[in-house]
């Protein structure tokens, strides 16, 4: 299957999760690209992908992708670290777009400072198993410490909107209790669900402990690649944004607004 697009200024963005969590990506693309339009697809009638078979998780991802090409978008960003644990090298052979996912940004961000400090990461068991975060910090650094830890049950609390209190709290203390003990300084969230989760997490973590996001990092990459290809539309008027998803779209309005602090609007229903 080929799949292409088209590419012009004016174009969007195409943005892909498998549910709500790659908002916290399209935020921060919001705020520093204000101007670009955007496309995100959120597959709520399919996730969690992380706990799901290499092959299922491919299949999914691509026809998400497929999908969004239909709105002839000119970059493609993979705000799923499952999907781009496992999916990126075959989505930048089958498309000519610029694609970026969240990994390799997320792991910059970890090693700015202290490279020496031992990390963790926290990601679905399918990113987790992949190592694709050990593999892509030891090349950064051969030197680092890495621990890491498959956190399934933070996706389905964040798409039911179980964000704070007791249950979150003991849940993510179960998780974290074996990371804490290796003494990490750093905690790399590799999933794009986990930022809503980070009152609780910086709650279980305490102060010594910094917790990296790669939204920043990924929207600065974003950025980057679309002035360099002349693609960037400028912030002289806003951005128009749609969002696309596989079910119902309440849950997803519920959480959607919890992370973008205002009301979702253009949410709509669409069938892969
Ligand atoms: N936001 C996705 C990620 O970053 C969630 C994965 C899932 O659906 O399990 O990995």
């Amino acid at each position: 299957m080929a799949l292409s697009g088209q590419i012009g200024r004016n174009a969007p963005v195409g943005i892909f999760d498998s549910g709500v969590g790659g908002l916290t990506v399209v935020k921060e693309i919001q705020r520093q690209l204000p101007g670009e339009n955007i496309v995100y697809l959120g597959d709520t009638a399919r996730t969690p992908y992380g706990s799901k078979a290499r092959e299922t998780i491919i299949r999914f991802t691509l026809e998400g992708v497929k999908q969004l090409l239909k709105y002839r978008i000119k970059a493609l960003v993979i705000a799923c670290n499952t999907a781009s644990a496992l999916v990126l090298p075959a989505l930048r052979k089958r498309i000519s777009l610029p694609v970026i996912g969240v990994i390799q940004p997320g792991a910059r961000a970890a090693l700015r400072e202290n490279p020496h400090d031992a990390i963790g990461v926290i990601g679905t068991s399918a990113t987790i198993q992949s190592q694709a975060y050990v593999r892509t910090l030891s090349r950064l650094n051969i030197k680092c410490r890495v621990f890491s830890a498959a956190c399934p049950l933070l996706v389905p609390l964040v798409e039911e909107g179980r964000l704070t209190g007791p249950i979150a709290i003991s849940i993510i203390k179960a998780y974290l209790e074996p990371l804490l003990k290796k003494n990490i300084k750093r905690l790399i969230l590799g999933c794009t669900h986990y930022p809503a989760l980070k009152p609780a997490l910086s709650r279980v973590c305490g102060k010594e402990i910094r917790i990296i996001d790669s939204a920043e990092e990924v929207a600065q990459e974003l950025k980057n690649t679309l002035e360099q290809k002349d693609l960037r539309k400028p912030a002289s008027s806003p951005g128009r944004h749609k969002y696309l998803v596989t079910d119902v779209p309440a849950p997803f309005l519920r959480v959607g607004t919890y992370i973008m602090g205002y009301r979702l609007r253009g949410v709509r229903r669409v069938n892969l």
